[in-house]
């Protein structure tokens, strides 16, 4: 349709490289309620007159509903103003596109879709944190070890692990969030690179979509993409973590480890062991990862060798951003489900927890309280755990022979009674410093982040009612002058 500077049309299979048409099924509806915006602004600013809006504004409304047939359109922009054209003539459908231009119109439909994948990541974001907090709740005395370098640190509480992925998810969603800030501007109106002489009024479009503001820059309004890169960064990091919590669990439901069981819902077969019970939706969770970090990279190189304004590279933008949206939206509902479902095993991960020397820091800790320098209670505990070690039994069957050969200022009786005083549970109870693996920063902790569960839901529902009242408005508003 715009090639009358050019003599001849593409032939098939370059039309097929060129074209954008099958990714724009993602943001088709966005470029429809983008048009509506745009033509009720025209309207407004008496660029169109009541009869050609309404004329617009109708044809856009059924063109929503019909399935198009993309023709040899080369993205979604074309194919709607030329079905537009096609159903009301060139008259008044070619006047849709005044003062704007397909660089700032691909632009705002891509800051619509990824507004509204925030959105939704954010709210499948906290249905996780929601499951986390119950298992939690659940598990703050199913004791554990903790683990550091994978070999057994401190014994701990599964609570303390999973409030650690509470944290970290919180985490995710301000970041989520502070890219929502930045996306949520209107880009509309800048035209192809340098603005319009025509009357327009931007901050009219942007409030009819809901933004908070608008892109001013025209250049920075349609050549920038740093924000789509921030959104598929704060995907890649968002996968990152959920990978690791995967990698974790996959770990733990192996028959070595047996601290979790996948329900069988959860869990895939294999087509010739019988026995087998694979962690598969995990492990997908870790390729999938995989695809966020590449689909970040994959913009990140896009643009670092572009020059300022449009380029068609920008194009090649969309795939990797509409795919790190899809694994965003469906992995930490299908993690949320997991988690809701998961057997924990709290008798294999105390037996765990007992049977190392991950009470030798309480032991040592129990020493300095009785005025002994940290060092040397690490020292007299080192030793002891290697003896023990080398002669194959727990601390607790040490003699005070034996702890009298490392510990010759110390009366050895008092340390074998404060060896024999500790377990899982005396050193859950001792722990008491902030943020730690202890009984009671466990409920503490529960507590605190349920009340910000609730302010973060708050926060999200606010941010989508602004948007779907905007475009609720917006309905209103074409259905007054229609
Ligand atoms: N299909 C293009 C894209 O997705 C739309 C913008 C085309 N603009 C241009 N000047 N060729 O980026």
């Amino acid at each position: 349709m715009y090639r009358s500077r050019l003599g001849k049309n593409l032939d098939k299979r370059t039309l097929d490289y060129v074209s954008s048409i099958s990714d724009d099924s993602e943001i088709l509806q966005y470029d429809i309620v983008g048009s509506q915006a745009h033509t009720i602004m025209l309207y407004e600013n008496k660029i169109l007159n009541r009869a050609e809006a309404k004329k617009i504004l109708y044809a856009l409304d059924r063109l929503k509903k019909e399935k198009l047939d993309t023709g040899s359109a080369e993205d979604i922009h074309e194919l709607i103003e030329s079905q537009l054209i096609k159903k009301i003539g060139a008259d008044v459908g070619g006047k849709m596109h005044t003062a704007r231009s397909r660089n700032d119109q691909v632009a705002l439909d891509i800051r619509m879709k990824i507004r509204d994948d925030i959105n939704t990541i954010c709210t499948c974001i906290l249905d996780l944190i929601s499951t986390l907090l119950t298992q939690a709740a659940k598990h703050k005395t199913t004791a554990m070890p903790l683990y550091t370098h994978l070999q057994q640190a401190q014994i701990g509480t599964f609570s303390h692990y999973l409030l650690s992925y509470v944290d970290v998810l919180f985490r995710d969603f301000e970041r989520l969030s502070a890219a929502y800030g930045r996306v949520n501007l209107s880009p509309l109106g800048a035209g192809p690179a340098g603005g319009t002489s025509l009357p327009i009024n931007r901050n009219s479009t942007a409030k009819l979509l809901g933004f908070s503001g608008i892109v001013e820059n025209s250049i920075d309004a349609t050549g920038s993409r740093d924000v789509v890169a921030e959104y598929a960064g704060s995907i890649a990091i968002l996968m990152t973590n959920l990978s690791r919590i995967a990698e974790d669990l996959i770990i733990w439901s192996t028959s070595e480890f047996s601290f979790v069981e996948l329900s069988d819902q959860f869990s895939s077969p294999s087509s010739v062991m019988p026995q087998k019970k694979n962690p598969d939706i995990l492990e997908l969770t870790r390729g999938k990862s995989a695809h966020a970090i590449g689909n970040l990279v994959a913009i990140l190189s896009n643009l670092k060798g572009l020059m300022s304004g449009y380029g068609r590279d920008l194009q090649e933008i969309k795939p990797p951003v509409f795919s790190s949206s899809k694994i965003a939206i469906a992995a930490p509902v299908v993690l949320s489900s997991m988690f809701a479902t998961l057997k924990v095993n709290g008798q294999k991960m105390r037996e765990a927890a007992d049977s190392g020397y991950l009470s030798a820091l309480d032991i040592a800790e129990l020493l300095v309280n009785e005025g002994m320098p940290f060092r040397e209670a690490h020292r007299i505990v080192g030793s002891l755990v290697q003896m023990a070690h080398h002669s194959k039994k727990s601390l607790k069957k040490l003699t005070a022979g034996e702890i009298g050969s490392v510990a010759k200022q110390v009366d050895p009786n008092k340390i074998l009674k404060i060896i024999s005083s500790v377990s899982a549970g005396s050193s859950l109870k001792n722990r008491t410093s902030l943020g730690s693996a202890g009984f009671s920063e466990q409920k503490r902790m529960i507590a605190d982040r349920r009340t910000k569960i609730s302010q973060y839901q708050k926060i999200l529902a606010r941010r989508t009612a602004r948007v779907s009242g905007a475009i609720q408005d917006l309905y209103e508003k074409t259905r007054v002058i229609k």
